[in-house]
């Protein structure tokens, strides 16, 4: 049964208390998503530039980066938006978080429709923006080679899920990737960045979210 968890900056995640662990930084939700996949990810000079963009996330959860992603999309910009999830959660949950507070009403009916829409298949959330969310494992997932520009890698963490933050996911979300995209993680811990180098990315150490020290960003050249 998960738990709503106050976090130190009065923004709201969810907490799995068998896992002891929450969905976002127990220092910021919002603050989180928006510095590691927001500003590194969608806002990277190989990202940005592109006229149409296919993001997979690892981990769709509340749908939070989803909805900043929808947020800050350049309006010349086409999202083809695909994520998976293994434990797809209740929208009356997921609104008593409160993420659409300060948003545009639009915004918000948006985020709704996003959860609200039928899992499998691909569906127009706005005219630019698509989501697809698939209820499956990543770890027995198979991605198209060469069709994704920009993973949000948002597992839990490395010490809780140590499978899917092994090479081998790595190796496969690699080959799922174009050249000269991005790949981005809250996480920095040294294993995660061998294992990225492993699957052939290039890493950076990146300053991290208020009250993390780093993150890491990984790029397929
Ligand atoms: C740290 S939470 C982040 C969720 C989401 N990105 C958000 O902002 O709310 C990790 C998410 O990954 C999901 N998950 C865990 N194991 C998974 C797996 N093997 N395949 C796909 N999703 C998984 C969890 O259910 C959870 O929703």
């Amino acid at each position: 049964m998960l738990e709503i968890y106050s976090n130190t900056d009065g923004s709201k995640t969810l907490l799995n208390p068998s896992l002891n662990e929450t969905y976002h930084s127990r220092h910021g939700a919002i603050a989180e998503s928006m510095h590691v996949f927001i500003e590194k990810g969608l806002r990277h000079e190989l990202i940005s530039e592109k006229k149409e963009i296919s993001i997979f996330e690892m981990g769709f959860g509340t749908g939070l980066n989803a909805l900043l992603s929808l947020h800050h999309q350049k309006l010349n910009q086409r999202i083809h938006y695909h994520a998976v999830e293994t434990f797809p959660l209740d929208y009356e949950l997921v609104q008593q978080l409160n993420y659409t507070m300060d948003l545009p009403t639009e915004i918000s009916d948006n985020y709704e429709q996003m959860h609200q829409l039928p899992w499998e298949q691909k569906h127009a959330v706005t005219e630019n923006f698509s989501l697809l969310k698939q209820n499956a494992d990543l770890g027995k997932l198979s991605l198209e080679s060469n069709s994704v520009d920009l993973v949000y890698f948002d597992a839990f963490a490395p010490d809780i899920q140590p499978e899917l933050w092994c090479a081998a996911i790595f190796e496969m979300l690699f080959t799922a990737m174009r050249k000269e995209s991005v790949l981005v993680t809250y996480s920095s811990k040294g294993d995660v960045r061998r294992n990225l180098l492993q699957a052939g990315f290039e890493v950076e150490k990146l300053a991290g979210p208020p009250f993390k020290r780093h993150m890491l960003r990984a790029i397929k050249k």
